[in-house]
């Protein structure tokens, strides 16, 4: 497929995965929760490239599968990704202003409705997860899904990676602990809705580690990217504020190897990761072309 057309298509799947959000989030209604709704709302429904939950699309393409079940545990997921990053930008983490182009949500609802709304989105994915069945997933796949991004999105994966993050703030670290935290705070919830759909579509067991070693390389590749764009992008372009690694004295590729080197290892890993998907039962172009876009993203 054409570069253009991949992006085109990216664009209607991401419209899917919007519109599935805009449906299934709790309605900012005058109850009690209306202003909790409203702020989850406000973060889940910025935008966002939806890459977490369009993978697990490509996959069912992929192994023709029904949307539907993919679809709901892709969303799940985004809920994930949608809390960290309203937790990452507080004050006591990253203090940040601007997320996807609007101001961050802790600016408009203040700190603690930010923690709130973070915990909520984080427990509301969890009830999706448990409802898949409902969604014609069986269910011992249902308690194996809840296993797995329960292991992503914790302490032995995204949160595990935060930490790391922070404690390596202004310190020096090699490129092994980079990497470390890289795979855990980011990877993490690449890896797992890739496994989840996997699962979910039936793949063959013996797709099942060169798509784990793909989404690996991928998630490592997505940010060792963010760290070349916090240098390298604008607000405009990011719809993030861009320099904050530098001023926050964050340990990034960049920081660490000079950007050349970090553009090279970029590079490397981009074309490990599609390589990793060599001998798939299945046409793996789409795959490969979402590696391509992750690999060129500008914002
Ligand atoms: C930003 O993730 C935080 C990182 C893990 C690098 P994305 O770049 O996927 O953010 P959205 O979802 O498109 O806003
Ligand atoms: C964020 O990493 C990872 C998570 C939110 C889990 P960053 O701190 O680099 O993400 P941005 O640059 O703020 O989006
Ligand atoms: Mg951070
Ligand atoms: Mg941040
Ligand atoms: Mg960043």
């Amino acid at each position: 497929m054409k570069e253009q057309n991949f992006k085109a298509k990216l664009a209607t799947l991401a419209q899917t995965v919007d519109k599935a959000l805009q449906d299934w989030l709790p309605l900012n209604d005058e109850g009690r929760s209306a202003n909790l709704n409203e702020a989850c709302r406000y973060s889940v429904l910025a935008g966002g490239k939806r890459i977490r939950a369009v993978l697990p699309l490509l996959l069912a393409e992929m192994y023709q599968k029904p949307v539907k079940p993919v679809l709901r545990m892709g969303c799940a997921i985004e809920l994930i990704h949608a809390y960290s990053l309203i937790h990452d930008d507080l004050p006591a983490m990253d203090n940040d202003d601007f997320r996807r182009g609007r101001p961050t949500n802790h600016k408009v609802f203040g700190e603690a409705m930010a923690i709130l709304a973070g915990d909520n989105l984080l427990t509301l994915a969890f009830a999706w997860l448990a409802g898949l069945n409902e969604f014609d997933v069986s269910e011992a796949k249902v308690i194996e899904i809840i296993k797995k991004v329960a292991s992503a999105a914790g302490g032995e994966g995204m949160i595990g990676g935060q930490v790391l993050d922070l404690a390596a703030e202004n310190s020096n670290i090699d490129v092994a602990a980079l990497e470390n935290i890289h795979r855990l705070k980011t990877g993490a919830l690449i890896q797992v809705p890739v496994a989840c759909a996997a699962l979910i579509c039936d793949a063959p067991e013996k797709d099942f580690d060169k798509l784990s070693e793909f989404a690996f390389k991928l998630g490592l590749l997505f940010q060792i990217v963010d760290d070349i764009l916090d240098v390298e992008g604008s607000l405009e372009e990011l719809g993030k504020m861009p320099g904050r690694d530098a001023s926050l004295g964050k340990s990034t590729y960049p920081g660490l190897l000079g950007l050349d080197s970090a553009v090279k290892m970029a590079s490397e890993i981009h074309s490990a990761a599609i390589s990793a998907l060599n001998g798939l039962s299945v046409d793996y172009s789409l795959l490969a072309e979402m590696a391509d876009f992750i690999y060129s993203r500008k914002n």
